[in-house]
């Protein structure tokens, strides 16, 4: 297998998903921007992931935010100083709360959509800007989730953004097929991080309702089973694939999609 590029940014880069795709394009041949919100946790990224690679391949940490074009456009020129221009680009950056839709505040619905949705565009854009000019090709991974298909109580802000994010991938797919850069989607079920560690799905009731509904007999997946997919897709071997979701679930999409209400708690009644 080989990547299409030696050049690649990660968004969310800093711990979890996006620094496990991050390790694993290293380890398959790329040198990568790890972009994160935190400044402090994409250096330790960066060091962590220098260290093992031993000189191989190099990852260089950068702190902005993907909601800020300004950002996007810094990240994208000191990637191409460092490594040339990336032919690889993962909007893996993401966020989520829970809280049912009367009495989500607006800001919080904006900050989600902004991240979620938003976020992509503004990387999508500038990367392709830059592709087509250079007459590069590329490959685009948007890292969605089950909910892009999956409704969750208390989710709407976070299950429309990646559900936009799907769809936005498909007419970048469409519109950057012709220039030889390829956009796809993969959708994780419930992975081992931070993120998933905070919102209660890998311990106690969560844990064993993904359990019964995860035909691959495991509650959840790690960083590393979406990071081998996303590789493949940056890859010789996907020459042929875009516009197209992987689901990295363990199969739990096709036991029925299911709210979860219930166990996470989050649902009230609507008061009559
Ligand atoms: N884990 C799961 O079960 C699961 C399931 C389905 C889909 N996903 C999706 O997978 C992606 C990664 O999730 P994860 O579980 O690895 O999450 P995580 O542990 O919370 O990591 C997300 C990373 O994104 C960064 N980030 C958030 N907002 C940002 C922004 N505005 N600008 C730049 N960086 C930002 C965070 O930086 P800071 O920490 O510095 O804020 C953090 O390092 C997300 O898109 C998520 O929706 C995860």
């Amino acid at each position: 297998m080989k990547l299409i590029s030696d050049s690649a940014i990660v968004t969310g880069a800093g711990q979890g998903i996006g620094m496990g795709i991050a390790a694993r394009l290293m380890r398959d041949g790329a040198n990568v921007l790890l972009f994160g919100r935190t400044q402090e946790k994409v250096e330790a990224a960066a060091r962590e992931l220098n260290q093992s690679m031993e000189g191989r391949t190099r990852a260089v940490p950068f702190a902005g935010n993907v909601i800020h074009a300004e950002d996007v456009a810094k990240a994208l020129e000191v990637a191409t100083r460092e490594f040339g221009l990336p032919g690889i680009l993962v909007n893996n950056a993401g966020t989520a709360t829970l809280r049912p839709i009367i009495d989500l505040p607006e800001e919080e619905f904006d900050l989600v959509m902004d991240i979620n949705l938003k976020g992509p565009f503004l990387f999508t854009q500038a990367l392709a800007k830059a592709l087509v000019a250079a007459k590069q090709p590329g490959s685009i991974v948007n890292i969605s989730s089950l909910n892009q298909m999956a409704v969750t109580d208390g989710a709407a802000h976070y299950c429309a953004s990646k559900a936009g994010l799907a769809n936005f991938s498909k007419v970048a797919a469409s519109e950057l097929g012709r220039y030889g850069i390829r956009v796809n989607v993969v959708a994780p079920g419930a992975i081992r991080t931070p993120l998933a560690e905070g919102a209660g799905l890998t311990t106690g009731a969560m844990e064993r309702e993904f359990l019964v509904r995860t035909p691959l007999g495991k509650p959840c997946g790690e960083p590393e089973d979406v990071a081998k997919v996303v590789s493949f897709l940056c890859s010789d071997l996907a020459s042929w694939i875009t516009g197209d979701t992987l689901a990295v679930d363990g199969g739990n999409h096709i036991r029925g999609l299911h709210s979860y209400a219930d166990t996470l708690g989050i649902t009230r009644p609507v008061e009559s």
